[in-house]
């Protein structure tokens, strides 16, 4: 493909073209997952009986709000990195609002239904003032546009868990040069626990996370005008022991040659041959100190749920 055919390309394309090149393992990026039909997909997956960790960050938010809120005031802000449906940071904001006035709520997410959703869920008892932009851009915009009191910046979820490894400290350190001192980060992190346990967190019964992974190539298919065979791949789980993550990967089961219109070529994969679409990496409590010290952040204290080893991390600048 010539370099002025590649500067047409979208995000996504381009993601795809890389990702598919063929020099080893073959990758695509974990954000393009959030079509509408995967962000339902991902819902529904917070219901599954297998996967513990919304509901022990759910969990965790509820029985420390008051907490929270006490230790962090007098906040005028909230800001939340990847909101979703923001079902979980009603607890945090009503807190932190007391009832007395009514907080400024920033979530930042790509999906417009997302922030949609936000507003419906949560317009009642904050001011919500949704920012449509990936993480680091949105916090960005936040920072812009902010004004009075200290911010409290959510990143809920164990969405940390998705950032490569090695990427994690300089992620952590952009955050940090976007806040100011007296701001707050509350980092939910999965921790790590029985392989068992992580493993059918990630291949559920019900096959919803196989449907979740699978939906990628449906949505190559129909955005970039692709051919997939959808039941020529097969979901897999696996737990990486030396990296501590969870990696999702599909599975062709049979040789394949994919046309992907939109990069006006066919790729073929071999049978056994994987696709490696998501990590999501397991944390010790120790290890989330060291990131927020080498970021410039104070650790101030720390929740663990008791069913899902799960932790709620309250980071000062
Ligand atoms: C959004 N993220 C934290 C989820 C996770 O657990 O890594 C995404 C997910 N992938 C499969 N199941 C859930």
């Amino acid at each position: 493909m010539s370099a002025f055919a590649r500067a047409q390309l979208t995000p996504f394309a381009l993601d795809v073209a890389q990702g598919f090149a063929l020099c080893g393992q073959r990758k695509l990026p974990p954000r393009w997952f959030y079509d509408d039909l995967g962000s339902a997909l991902f819902e529904a997956i917070t219901y599954l009986p297998e996967y513990g960790l919304t509901r022990a960050d759910e969990r965790l938010l509820r029985e420390h709000a008051s907490d929270l809120a006490f230790l962090t005031h007098p906040i005028s802000a909230v800001a939340e990195l990847g909101s979703g449906s923001g079902r979980k940071t009603r607890f945090v904001l009503q807190a932190a609002s007391d009832g007395r006035r009514q907080l400024v709520y920033r979530p930042i997410d790509v999906s417009v239904s997302a922030l949609s959703l936000c507003e419906k869920e949560l317009g009642d008892i904050s001011d919500v003032r949704p920012v449509r932009e990936d993480w680091l851009h949105g916090l960005e915009q936040v920072a812009r546009e902010r004004n009075g009191g200290p911010l409290l910046l959510l990143f809920l979820g164990s969405s940390v868990g998705n950032i490569d490894r090695e990427s994690i400290p300089d992620f952590l350190k952009s955050i940090r040069a976007l806040l100011l001192p007296g701001d707050f980060f509350l980092l939910g992190a999965d921790l790590v626990k029985d392989t068992a346990t992580m493993i059918s967190a990630y291949n559920d019964s019900l096959g919803v996370t196989a449907a979740f992974n699978l939906n990628i190539l449906r949505r190559i298919n129909q955005e970039l005008s692709a051919n997939f065979d959808l039941r020529a791949f097969e979901h897999d789980a696996r737990w990486n022991a030396r990296d501590r993550r969870i990696e999702m990967h599909l599975v062709c089961c049979r040789e394949a040659t994919v046309r992907v219109q939109a990069l006006d070529t066919d790729f073929v994969f071999r049978a056994g041959e994987t696709i490696w679409t998501e990590s999501s990496h397991k944390f010790t409590g120790q290890e989330l100190s060291d990131y927020a010290r080498a970021a410039g952040f104070d650790p101030v204290t720390s929740w663990t749920d008791a069913e899902w080893p799960f932790v709620e991390a309250l980071w000062r600048v």
